[in-house]
């Protein structure tokens, strides 16, 4: 099935273009925090705790179908011009129509530093890199990798690769 049949046979009708895209509000908390545990066993997610959530509600950006939350994605602001992309989701039910790409396209449209360095660490690389990004030495990102990286399960099997967006230097 190629990406515009997924479309028209989307869940209830719904297609990247009817979705609503908006900042989250400390309402959506919970949802949010549903949504990332949802996807968190099948994929390189990390679990988000839902007072994470909470306290860090501002650098989410959902995306809304029918009042029912579909997708999240934050932006982790380093300082310093470095921004992550982390926490992107996509509920199984609305998988597949596009709202991931146009939840990080978002996301990355209405970051205020439009000459911040913004990466993701993940595993699905042909994704990011239809979104404009490229893949880089994940060397480069050191904040994350004390972050995040030291207390991962995953930290000595890990199958993320690190990747920019814009062009390449
Ligand atoms: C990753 C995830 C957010 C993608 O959400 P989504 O809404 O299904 O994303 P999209 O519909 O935009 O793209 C999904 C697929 O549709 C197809 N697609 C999207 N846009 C396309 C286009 N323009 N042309 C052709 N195919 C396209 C591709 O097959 C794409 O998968 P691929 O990039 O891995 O090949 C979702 O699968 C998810 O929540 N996964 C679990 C958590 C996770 O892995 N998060 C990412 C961690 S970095």
């Amino acid at each position: 099935m190629n990406h515009s049949e997924h479309r028209i046979n989307g869940a209830r009708g719904a297609t990247a273009e009817n979705v609503l895209v908006r900042h989250a509000t400390p309402s959506d908390t919970d949802l949010i925090a549903r949504l990332i545990a949802s996807r968190v066993k099948e994929s390189s997610l990390l679990p988000v705790p839902v007072d994470n959530v909470q306290d860090d509600i501002n650098s989410y950006t959902i995306a809304e179908i029918n009042g029912e939350i579909a997708g999240c994605v934050a932006m982790r602001d380093y300082g310093d011009g470095l921004v992550e992309v982390r926490s992107l989701a996509v509920s199984k039910e609305y998988s597949n129509l596009g709202i991931g790409s146009k939840l990080v396209r978002e996301a990355i449209h209405r970051w205020k530093d439009k000459s911040a360095k913004i990466f993701a660490l993940t595993s699905r690389t042909s994704f990011f890199e239809r979104l404009g990004f490229h893949l880089v030495d994940k060397s480069l990102f050191p904040q994350k990798i004390w972050r995040d990286c030291d207390a991962c399960p995953k930290k000595e099997r890990c199958d993320e690769v690190a990747v920019l967006h814009g062009t390449r230097e």
